[in-house]
């Protein structure tokens, strides 16, 4: 078998024990226990023969992208049966890559944490990742149509499971990445119009909860405490996450695809509203996680309104 992959270094992290196995932290364990009862079996538990990519007969034309033609989209209207289809298998695809991101960063979890009840929770995310990776490895392939990261997603993959300060991995995975894909499993399981992948987002969704809940808990206790030198670090994070994870929605890859011109169709992503209302719809859970670990500071907020990222606006003075 040939397998290929990509070697990334990773700046030093340090592997830390925890020799006191009595304390606890309550609502981790609580959490951890939620997860040992909730797992699922991806062979079984799917009705993997229900929905378009019924093996070796795909069909592009029972998708449904989440927004609308517009006039000004350089992909005629005509055409638009087969935007959908790349759109989701676009898409589906990016899901896929992100989830291994979230296999390898959180792996690097349970090595990094300080304290005992981060890393068996984070050991019980690497067997929900693992998961998540098999069932939409799974899905793609019944598509039959898949894309390579995106390279804006890659470069927010790579700075995550390169970052040596455990928190910045917490922030950047279990906040950012994690809270988009929550978003968008959450959204994919209401549009529903391919049973496989409505069954399979609900799972993940479930997972992601439990997964995003705990990167608060871990959060909201430390960044009490931050120097505001070590403040101004997050929010430089944050920002660059955002603009990375924002920019993966200009779909260069799936214009390519559609042998429409790339700059016409990125045009197109920046402009139309539709498309803006997608995006600020995928930030949503990032922008109500950011003010509950107090980083939706007042240049943090200025930056994603820059970004038409901000879809209803917490009050003014709040989590700052
Ligand atoms: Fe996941
Ligand atoms: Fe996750």
């Amino acid at each position: 078998m040939t397998v290929a992959y990509e070697v990334r270094e990773t700046n030093g992290a340090e592997a830390r024990f925890v020799w006191d196995y009595g304390a606890t932290d309550e609502r981790l364990r609580a959490l951890y226990e939620r997860g040992k009862t909730a797992q699922w079996n991806a062979a079984v538990d799917i009705a993997w023969d229900a929905g378009v990519g019924v093996p070796g007969q795909a069909d592009p034309a029972g998708a449904r992208s989440p927004f609308g033609w517009s006039a000004s989209c350089p992909v005629p209207r005509e055409e638009w049966g087969a935007f959908q289809w790349e759109f989701h298998s676009w898409m589906t695809s990016q899901f896929l890559h992100g989830e291994q991101g979230a296999l390898l960063a959180t792996s690097r979890l349970v090595t990094m944490a300080p304290d005992l009840d981060t890393k068996m929770f984070a050991a019980s995310q690497v067997t929900d990742e693992a998961r998540h990776v098999e069932a939409y490895a799974r899905y793609v392939d019944l598509l039959g149509n898949s894309y390579a990261v995106n390279p804006s997603l890659k470069r927010m993959l790579d700075t995550v499971v390169a970052e040596s300060r455990w928190d910045i991995v917490f922030l950047g995975m279990q906040i950012i990445v994690e809270g988009l894909a929550l978003a968008a499993f959450r959204f994919e399981h209401t549009r529903s119009f391919d049973p496989v992948i409505a069954q399979l987002t609900q799972l993940v969704a479930r997972d992601e909860a439990r997964h995003v809940a705990f990167g608060l808990l871990a959060l909201q206790e430390i960044y009490g405490e931050l120097t505001s030198h070590e403040r101004a670090d997050r929010e430089e994070f944050v920002k660059e996450a955002a603009l990375l994870m924002s920019r993966r929605f200009r779909l260069e890859e799936v214009w390519a695809r559609l042998d429409v011109d790339v700059a016409a169709g990125t045009n197109y992503a920046l402009q139309d509203q539709k498309m803006i209302d997608f995006r600020r719809l995928m930030f949503t859970k990032i922008v109500t996680s950011l003010a509950k670990v107090g980083l939706l500071t007042a240049g943090v907020r200025t930056h994603l309104e820059q970004l038409e990222l901000l879809r209803t606006l917490p009050p003014r003075g709040r989590a700052l």
